[in-house]
């Protein structure tokens, strides 16, 4: 970590208590690391808007059953190719699979293959983990 620079902040009781609340709740040591994670979080999350290359993990959980969807799950990743990392497949049971792709792109190419891929016939569930490549959150 870089060095440390000392702040002090005005809060109402009531909205300190809850970050106290949160604190332990969460398992932090202090509330310095609570407020230092909420500000990268705010970082990444401006990052997702503004255009800077992020990085997100897209699970998908399908029923590979429905027909074509297997196909068409394949087809829509390789017109995006170049967001793509890494992909993994797995058998949850007889008919359900999910698959976990790495995303690394803008937020909105990212957001737009998330979509195309979450509306096609036979996806049950789509959820987005939206993460930084980590650059300007230190
Ligand atoms: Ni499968």
């Amino acid at each position: 970590m870089s060095d440390l620079t000392r702040v002090s902040l005005s809060l109402d009781q009531s909205l300190l208590d809850s970050l106290e609340q949160q604190v332990a709740k969460k398992g932090y040591e202090n509330r310095s690391e609570f407020i230092r994670d909420l500000i990268r979080d705010h970082l990444a999350r401006d990052q997702w808007l503004s255009g800077e290359e992020v990085l997100g993990t897209l699970t998908l959980i399908y029923n590979h059953h429905q027909r074509g969807v297997s196909e068409k799950l394949v087809e829509e990743q390789h017109h995006s190719g170049e967001h793509i990392l890494a992909s993994t497949h797995v058998h949850l049971s007889h008919e359900i699979c999910a698959e976990m792709i790495m995303l690394r792109g803008s937020g909105s190419g990212i957001i737009k293959l998330t979509n195309a891929l979450k509306q096609l016939r036979g996806v049950l569930h789509a959820s987005l983990a939206m993460s930084t490549t980590g650059k300007d959150i230190s």
